[in-house]
This record gives C-alpha cells, sequence and structure tokens, in this order.
C-alpha cells in the first residue's frame, strides 16, 4: 500500500500506527500532493479518508485531485473517499463555541455558509491550529466525478454502507470508466 499525505508529521504517525500493528512492511509512505502524487505505479483502488478532500479549495482544484486519482487507476479501478455537507442544526449548534471532541482537545467550528468553508480550531496540552476547510453539495460532488471520468457506483451515509439520504456524511464509490 502506497501512501501520500503532504504531511511528513502525519506520516510519521501513520508509520508509527503500521508498526505497533505488524504491518510497517507493508507500507510505503510518500511525502506529496494528492492533487500530483508521486506515484508511477497504476493500482486497481485509490482511497482518500477521512474528508481529506474538503482541504481543496475550488471546483479546479477538486478537479486536479479526481483526475490524478484516475490517472493512479488500471482501467476499471476504483477511487473511494468520503466528505462532509454541513446541516444547517449542525452549523446553527457549533458555530463560534469551543466543544470539547475528546478528553483534553476541545474544537470550535466558524462556519461561513455563504462561501461554504469552515475555519476550524483545534487545542489541545500539546498544542493549537486552525484550519480552513472548503465544502460542496453531494450533487456537485457527483457531477465533477463525471467530468473527471468516473462512474459513481455507490454513494453511502456512512462506512457502514447505510444509505445516503441527504445526511452531513458521504462515501463515494466510483469507478474509471
Ligand atoms: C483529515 S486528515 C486524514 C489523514 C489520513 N489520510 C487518515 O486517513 O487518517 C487530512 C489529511 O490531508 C492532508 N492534506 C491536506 N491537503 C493535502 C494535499 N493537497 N495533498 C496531500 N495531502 C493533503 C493533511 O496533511 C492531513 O493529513
Amino acid at each position: 500500500m502506497i501512501g501520500v499525505d503532504s504531511s511528513a508529521g502525519m506520516l510519521a504517525v501513520c508509520a508509527q500506527r503500521a508498526r505497533e500493528a505488524g504491518v510497517a512492511e507493508r507500507l510505503d509512505l510518500r511525502v506529496g500532493d494528492l492533487r500530483r502524487p508521486p506515484v508511477d505505479e497504476r493500482v486497481s483502488l485509490v482511497t482518500c479518508p477521512f474528508r481529506s478532500y474538503l482541504h481543496l479549495r475550488d471546483d479546479a482544484e477538486r478537479l486536479e485531485a479526481l483526475r490524478a486519482a484516475r490517472e493512479l487507476l488500471r482501467p476499471g479501478g476504483r477511487l473511494v473517499f468520503d466528505v462532509f455537507t454541513p446541516s444547517r442544526e449542525d452549523i446553527e449548534e457549533t458555530h463560534g463555541r469551543w466543544i470539547e471532541r475528546e478528553p483534553g482537545i476541545d474544537e470550535r467550528a466558524d462556519w461561513n455558509l455563504a462561501a461554504q468553508t469552515l475555519t476550524l480550531s483545534v487545542r489541545g496540552r500539546e498544542g493549537a491550529s486552525t484550519m480552513m476547510l472548503w465544502w460542496v453539495q453531494p450533487a456537485r460532488w457527483h457531477s465533477l466525478l463525471a467530468e473527471a471520468g468516473f462512474e459513481v457506483l455507490e454513494c453511502f451515509g456512512w462506512f457502514d454502507r447505510r444509505p445516503f439520504t441527504g445526511g452531513e456524511d458521504s462515501v463515494w464509490i466510483a469507478r474509471r470508466k
């Protein structure tokens, strides 16, 4: 399995977890950008988990990433990724408030509904960080996938394969055309 992330620190965490799980020798970790992945190999599965595509700021970047994923796939290969689209209730409930997400880790979401951006701040014992995320509606993901040369096979509402019924989370299974 080849793993790509632009953060060497995140890859170090990945390597540590792989050692703990006894699968380190099966991993090949590479620092790089998901829009231009440092991968010459062709594979049957590309997965971009845990909403990483929300780091892409506009359709041009989304298309670049989806086309790059397609380039890595053998014909008929699959792209699997998850994203979210916040509900109005979630925005109203969380906007501008520090909320404890895990013991010792607080999170604050500042939503901009017009721009469809989320400024997410996280603070814990080891430090604090702020990042920006950009979301789009599921229909947009559907058309971007088509434009990038994918056929959507499934869109689930969660990792347990429950059907997508318009909730916040969507898990996409797409096949390279
Ligand atoms: C929510 S984390 C998911 C991390 C990891 N893939 C996982 O499944 O646990 C999003 C990751 O995307 C990475 N990232 C953000 N923009 C990126 C880009 N343009 N190219 C590659 N990685 C990127 C961040 O460094 C971060 O590790």
